[in-house]
């Protein structure tokens, strides 16, 4: 028998919390913060997100015909990318924050791309789409808000066809201490307090670098994925390991 002390707990940033509220929490942050989710994106990150999305897309190699989809996928950013490079190419952008769906879809009419996408709520745990249907299955700064990972990851092996590939962009791990304190000072001391300057909200920016410290590292990752399925599990670091991707086939 079940009862509420027995309840599986997760971590929401550095505090752990019964899992079936981890959501309703990611949900309520990034509802909080979609109006000045991509001005917040590039003051905090000093632009430096922008580099690492194109080296996503390089090595992703985006090709006409080609249909991808993007999970968690908030504003749009890496689908906008994918069909600069590929404008015969669709996208579907999911997303469990409508706020988050809606700017992007203002940047998309903004930019005549609106034709090629699709927009739809939904949880990365439960992909509302049959299975062997993309081609492409991107995530960018999202799995780490999942509750569930290894869940996550094997919807993303279920909707991709036979042949198709998995990349992740996802905050990593530095390979020394002494730069990660470095980089710690700088994230939980000014990220919080820019957060709070700019969007009038330092919460959600101090739950963001918690939840950052709390992925797990490259190798471990890796791992994760090849559990889901993929093959040729791979990634590349990004500035030193401050972000990192990771890329699967799906054989
Ligand atoms: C940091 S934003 C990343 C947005 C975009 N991919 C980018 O790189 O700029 C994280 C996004 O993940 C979404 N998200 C969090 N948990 C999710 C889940 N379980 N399923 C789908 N989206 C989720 C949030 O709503 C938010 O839009």
């Amino acid at each position: 028998m079940t009862n509420d002390n027995e309840k599986r707990t997760t971590h929401f940033g550095f505090t752990d919390i019964p899992e079936d509220e981890k959501a309703g929490k990611v949900h309520g942050i990034f509802t909080n913060v979609a109006s000045k989710y991509d001005i917040m994106n590039d003051v905090m990150s000093g632009g430096i997100h922008r580099v690492w999305k194109d080296a996503m897309m390089d090595w992703l190699a985006p090709r006409d015909g080609q249909r991808l989809l993007d999970v968690a996928g908030g504003t749009g950013d890496v689908a906008f990318r994918f069909l600069k490079r590929a404008p015969g190419a669709t996208a579907t952008v999911c997303d469990l924050t409508e706020g988050m769906l809606i700017e992007g879809r203002k940047r998309a009419e903004a930019e005549a791309l609106a034709d090629s996408l699709d927009w739809i709520v939904g949880d990365a745990m439960a992909l509302p789409f049959e299975d062997a249907t993309f081609d492409r299955y991107t995530i960018s700064f999202g799995i780490r808000n999942v509750t569930r990972v290894d869940e996550a990851l094997s919807e993303a092996f279920r909707v991709l066809k036979p042949g198709g590939r998995l990349m992740v962009l996802e905050f990593s791990q530095l390979p020394n201490a002494a730069m990660q304190k470095a980089y710690d000072l700088y994230s939980f001391n000014v990220i919080p307090k820019m957060g709070q300057v700019i969007a009038g909200d330092s919460a959600s920016y101090q739950y963001l670098v918690e939840s950052i410290r709390k992925f797990p590292d490259q190798d471990t990752f890796a791992d994760m994925i090849r559990t889901a399925g993929f093959e040729q599990v791979k990634y590349r670091n990004l500035t030193m390991g401050v972000a990192a991707l990771h890329s699967g086939w799906k054989i």
